[in-house]
């Protein structure tokens, strides 16, 4: 995580670069720093804490044009100054900042410090600033460069020198880096929304690719140093923007930005009456699509419980035996992965370190990757082989809510798509249950209605430490991802249970008012959990229901419970309608319990490191 910026043009460089940072604090926000060249030398920031404390201290820095900004999440050191970066070499002629891990750091240090360097962190990153101070011969491109080839691990950078002013040198290793290509400007950036306010042209960095970025001039290298053409792109204008407009936090606009992200799934994937993709959305053919044998889903996080709800897709719409793994996990338990099997990886950022390794290791044991990813320019997309974009729009919120369920929809449409290519689904079929997705918008819109009651109940939840998720199927899915929204941004302990799994323990927890959600939308299981609930209420949980006009009142109420109806929707994607008075539950949750809704405590929301 991490995020870097760094400014070179005509302007001064910190307010850009402050601004900069506020758009990226997203990707981690335990302390920041910032180091200018003036033309006498390097002259650097950095504080422990939030960037609103950094104001204070670059009031006092000189006019500069070429800077570079960071704003950390630690790894490697506690959150504090000396371990904040921007961090410089024993001369004080190089600045650097780094996003990621260097995993050898250990060894690189104690051999810098046997060769008389001087250490003033405990970072990873610093041992990088030393090594290209020892490898600069007076061309700072090609000493990062060196210094890279002796790191192991992921790492963007960006490097200033007190000898070249005018210049930034980038390097990216597996860690997002682009460049904003203004006019007579440059801005570098770990993601768009940082240079979104100067310009819509952006470079893309390769991994291994080096950058010398002047204020005309942008060269880039590959990893043999050879001068390579820029991947230049032009970013939408009108999805990609993000401001919080009159909602107090980025998560409650975008929670209510839900129905207008599904509908930009939906829009033209839908031909007649049926989903259609085009030809680099999904490269498999429909002998491919026959062929398989096995899909794998891979992700973490809140795309993990989208992914959930994809298996359940995948098996019942396609017939394809479909597995799910955290993408931690996946890597380290050697899975056996038939040839001809689909890894697909979905990642709202395309940039999470442990996605892009299970990806990599499905693929070296022979799978096709399609990926399902909110970032046309990430990691990710790049990779991939097939990408089907989200298309949520930026998503700032360190808690994922729109990013979720247009997932869990790209998922339901390749899942009816896959399931005509093997014959599993019906035209006739397909066609119906496309149609039912279709209406996910306009139900995620009534969804939303429920914001004032759910508001009430959540000022009461709030005042628990532990409360429980309870569902079954795809309805145990939506527990899950209700429980993990609202440990995220309230501290409160939730945790979810498979409704049938309750009495195996976790009913022993259960005491007089204990709240427990209940989800209870799919008709073909309601039942089954409206017993589960009875056992609940037995013991004197109290019940919050989410439930539609067919699954309502499958258990009797007591006045003390509270029922939440959400429109009924295609029950195998039913999360996406569901989910939303859960995300409102967390939301109103925090609020009342004061916490930082959109960056909560110790979390981050692009984690590039394993
Ligand atoms: C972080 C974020 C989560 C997200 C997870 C996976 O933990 O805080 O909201 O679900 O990463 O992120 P990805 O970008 O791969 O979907």
């Amino acid at each position: 995580m991490c995020g870097i910026v760094g400014y070179v043009g005509g302007r001064q460089a910190v307010p850009i670069l402050y601004q900069g940072l506020s758009d990226l604090e997203y990707r981690g926000y335990d302390s920041c720093g910032i180091a200018l060249l003036d033309g006498k030398g390097i002259l650097t920031a950095k504080i422990a804490g939030r960037l609103s404390k950094l104001r204070e201290l670059l009031k006092d820095l000189p006019p500069a044009t070429t800077g570079i900004g960071h704003t950390r999440w630690a790894t490697h050191g506690r959150p504090s100054q000396e371990n904040a970066h921007p961090h410089v070499d024993c001369r004080h002629e190089i600045a650097l900042v780094h996003n990621g891990i260097v995993e050898n750091h250990r060894e690189l240090r104690e051999e810098l410090i046997s060769r008389g360097h001087t250490f003033t962190s405990e970072t990873d990153t610093e041992v990088i600033v030393h090594l290209i101070e020892e490898a600069y011969d007076g061309d700072l491109a090609s000493a990062v460069r060196k210094a890279c080839r002796q790191l192991k691990g992921s790492f963007a950078l960006a490097v200033i020198s007190a000898k070249e002013p005018g210049r930034i040198v980038a390097f990216r290793q597996s860690s997002p880096l682009i460049v904003g290509l203004g006019e007579d400007e440059k801005i570098l950036a770990s993601d768009i929304p940082a240079v979104l306010s100067h310009t819509r042209k952006i470079a893309v960095l390769a991994d291994g690719q080096c950058a010398s970025i002047t204020r005309y001039g942008l060269e880039v290298f590959d990893a043999c140093g050879n001068l390579t053409d820029p991947d230049v792109r032009v970013v939408n204008a009108d999805i990609d923007v993000a401001m919080k407009e009159n909602f107090p936090h980025f998560m409650l606009k975008e929670i209510h930005e839900q129905p207008e992200a599904l509908a930009r799934v939906l829009s033209g994937r839908v031909k007649g009456g049926l989903p259609h993709f085009e030809p680099e959305e999904f490269r498999l053919s429909a002998e491919d699509v026959r062929k398989l044998q096995r899909i794998f889903i891979v992700a973490c996080g809140t795309a993990y419980h989208a992914s959930l709800t994809g298996k359940a897709l995948f098996e019942r719409l396609a017939g394809v035996s479909t597995e799910v793994d955290l993408a931690s996990e996946f890597r380290y338990r050697e899975p056996l992965v038939p040839s001809g099997s689909l890894v697909i990886a979905v990642s709202q950022s395309g940039e999470t370190a442990d996605t892009l390794a299970a990806m990599r290791e499905a693929r070296a044991r022979g799978a096709r990757v399609l990926a399902v990813t909110n970032s046309p320019v990430s990691s990710l997309a790049r990779e991939a082989e097939s990408v089907v974009y989200q298309r949520a729009g930026i998503e700032i919120a360190v808690a994922s809510t729109k990013a979720y369920v247009t997932q869990v929809l790209c998922l339901a449409l390749l899942a009816v798509h896959m399931g005509i290519s093997t014959g599993h689904l019906a035209l006739e079929e397909a066609r119906k249950i496309t149609s039912s997705l279709q209406k996910l918008p306009e139900q995620a819109r009534k969804a939303l209605k429920s914001e004032a009651r759910v508001k009430e109940v959540a000022s009461d939840v709030s005042r628990f430490e532990d409360v429980f998720f309870i569902g079954r199927g795809v309805d145990y899915h939506t527990a899950m991802e209700g429980q993990l929204k609202l440990k995220e941004i309230s501290y409160i302990h939730a945790e979810a249970y498979a409704a049938g799994e309750l009495k195996h323990g976790t009913l022993a927890l259960i005491e007089q008012g204990t709240p427990v959600v209940a989800v209870l939308t799919d008709p073909s299981v309601a039942e089954k959990t409206a017993s589960n609930v009875m056992e609940v209420k037995a013991r004197g949980g109290r019940i919050i229901s989410v439930t539609t006009p067919l699954t309502g009142g499958a258990f009797p109420p007591d006045p003390l419970d509270v029922e939440i109806q959400v429109p009924a929707s295609y029950p195998l994607a039913s999360p996406a309608v569901a989910v939303i008075p859960l995300q409102l539950l967390a939301y109103y949750a925090a609020l009342q319990r004061g916490t930082d809704i959109d960056k909560p405590r110790n979390l981050a929301k692009s984690v590039t490191v394993e």
